[in-house]
């Protein structure tokens, strides 16, 4: 149908129909990309969940296999539910996944791939001995116990991993050992816990080195300086916290530890939950997906007849003062630009609109550098905006004149500009440095109804004294819009549908500011996105 058409996105992944949630076991296995997906293969909503599989080389393009695992065992016969990829040495993958049981206890399952020499790994069989882990133990909680973390290993030489859970109502990494992936005993003490949260969901735990963009093997020697991510998803986001990796206690030691949850930095300020790392050897970086709800209705779904994209792949790295994750879209997506158009050295005063011609404003990819012409007139921060960026954005929005902003991109607007969704930046000044606000301010984004059109918005530290440019990047892809601020240091996907796009098939998009102070857009380029080969093909 032209609805199911119109919104489906043209380079982000998704699977041809029905529902998917989280990005599963992605890895690099002699030559190909492997990505699994949670899927309901029978409806475009959750429910009979298989392990979803799509195979690339260059991480743009896929090809779909039939699913890897499904429910057929006493293990996981009430769904194939979230897990990770690991490769053994000797390069053996292995996954470890979480099953319902028939009692509808969560336990963890092994599967393997059948026959080493299909190039792309088509089936799976699964372990004799599962499920390999129970939610047994003082506390546990059955129903809460899930998504394994990728392994690693320890010094003493032994696979590792780890699993959320919650442990007499506490929220729980828990760690398990193992000699050889199949038999595993728990550690007598968490890699992590904490007692201010519910369950964390889709945990991944990895080293990074703070200012190399180069990924680590979290099971190779680990350099000196490194730090440790553990991530998790809650309160319908993915959280981070930055620490070390204490090898005597076998222990996660965050460097910081937050009173208030809301304050723990995220992966994604928009519409991304349940994200999953892999090392890419191919490239020597570390890569992370992350799934993208519909934010439409669930009858929008089923008339659509899918539901679910994931963001386009992204590098994922520590910043040089090792205190913030940095991301960007993998250059292999470049590949997908046609058509640039470029202009330079343009003046944004304040209240200044300025059409962005020539490119496919459904399906587009913008570069854009901010040049603040002074500093002196940034309005002064209040930390206790941290707390709720989003009322923040509410509040602040593109209309609101500031000493500093709003200025930034807007996007997907009908000629009439009544639907139009906002990507903007503001500038503070609090006591020790500049707070930069980025808000994708998607309330204006439709006019159809029962959509869930919030105004999301992230906060970073920016060193305007040093660097007085600063930098968006906007991917556009019909229902998806994917911008990164500051180089990476905030990034916010949101969905969109716009009727426009439906009744017109055309859009308009601007750079706008709406400050005192005059802007100055040294740089902006932008492209028409082709669209890539997502899952047409049946492998
Ligand atoms: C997160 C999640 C996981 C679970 C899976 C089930 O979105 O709830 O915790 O394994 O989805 O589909």
């Amino acid at each position: 149908s032209i609805v199911s058409d119109r919104y489906r996105t043209a380079y982000h992944f998704q699977p041809p129909k029905n529902w998917m949630n989280d990005p599963n076991g992605p890895m690099y296995y002699n030559g190909i990309y492997h990505l699994f997906f949670q899927h309901n293969p029978n409806g475009p909503q959750w429910g009979d969940i298989v392990w979803g599989h799509s195979v690339s080389t260059d991480l743009v393009n896929w090809i779909i296999l039939e699913p890897a695992i499904e429910p057929d065992t006493p293990g996981d016969i009430k769904g194939c539910w979230s897990g990770s990829a690991t490769i053994l040495f000797g390069g053996q993958p292995v996954i470890m996944y979480t099953g319902g049981d028939v009692e509808n206890h969560q336990v963890q399952n092994i599967a393997l791939p059948k026959n080493l020499s299909d190039m792309y790994l088509r089936e799976w069989t699964k372990a004799g001995n599962n499920p390999v882990l129970q939610p047994v133990g003082p506390g546990m909680n059955p129903g809460e116990f899930r998504d394994p973390t990728t392994g690693w290993i320890g010094p003493d030489g032994l696979w590792r991993i780890g699993i959320g859970a919650e442990v007499n109502g506490y929220s729980a990494a828990l760690l398990y050992k193992s000699e050889d992936f199949l038999n595993w005993s728990r550690v007598d003490h968490p890699l992590y816990s904490s007692s201010a949260s519910t369950m964390w969901e889709c945990l991944d735990f990895f080293a990074v080195l703070p200012g190399s963009n180069g990924g680590l093997d979290l099971s190779a020697a680990i350099p000196k300086g490194a730090k440790h991510v553990l991530k998790f998803s809650e309160d319908q986001c993915d959280k981070y916290m930055i620490g070390v990796y204490d090898l005597e206690r076998d222990a996660f030691v965050p460097d910081t530890v937050l009173d208030d949850r809301r304050l723990l930095p995220r992966i994604d300020y928009g519409n991304y939950y349940a994200s999953k790392s892999f090392f890419d050897s191919k490239n020597r970086r570390r890569i992370i997906w992350g799934w993208t709800n519909e934010s439409d209705s669930s009858a929008d779904d089923i008339a659509k007849g899918w539901a679910g994209i994931y963001a386009i792949p992204r590098k994922i790295w520590l910043d040089r003062d090792g205190k913030q994750l940095l991301q960007w879209p993998v250059e292999e997506i470049d590949s997908l630009r046609r058509n640039e158009i470029s202009y330079q050295g343009l003046d944004l005063e304040k209240g200044d609109l300025y059409e962005i011609k020539g490119v496919d404003t459904l399906q587009a990819d913008v570069e854009i550098d901010f040049e603040l012409t002074s500093i002196d007139d940034a309005d002064s921060f209040d930390p206790s905006w941290l707390l709720d960026p989003e009322k923040h954005c509410r509040e602040a929005g593109a209309s609101v004149h500031g000493g500093i902003g709003p200025f930034g991109l807007v996007i997907l607007a009908s000629s009439d500009m009544e639907e139009h969704t906002v990507v903007h930046f503001r500038v503070y000044k609090s006591q020790k440095e500049y707070m930069i606000l980025m808000c994708s301010d998607i309330r204006r984004s439709s006019l159809r109804q029962g959509l869930y059109t919030p105004a999301y918005g992230g906060f970073f530290e920016f060193d305007l004294e040093k660097e007085r440019k600063i930098s968006l990047r906007t991917l556009i892809d019909r229902s998806a819009v994917e911008s990164f601020g500051g180089g990476g240091r905030v990034c916010i996907i949101a969905r969109v549908y716009p009727v426009a796009i439906v009744d017109d098939g055309k859009a308009q998009m601007y750079a706008f500011n709406n400050g005192s102070t005059t802007v100055r857009v040294p740089h902006l380029r932008a492209w028409s996105m082709m669209t890539a080969q997502v899952n047409l093909k049946k492998g």
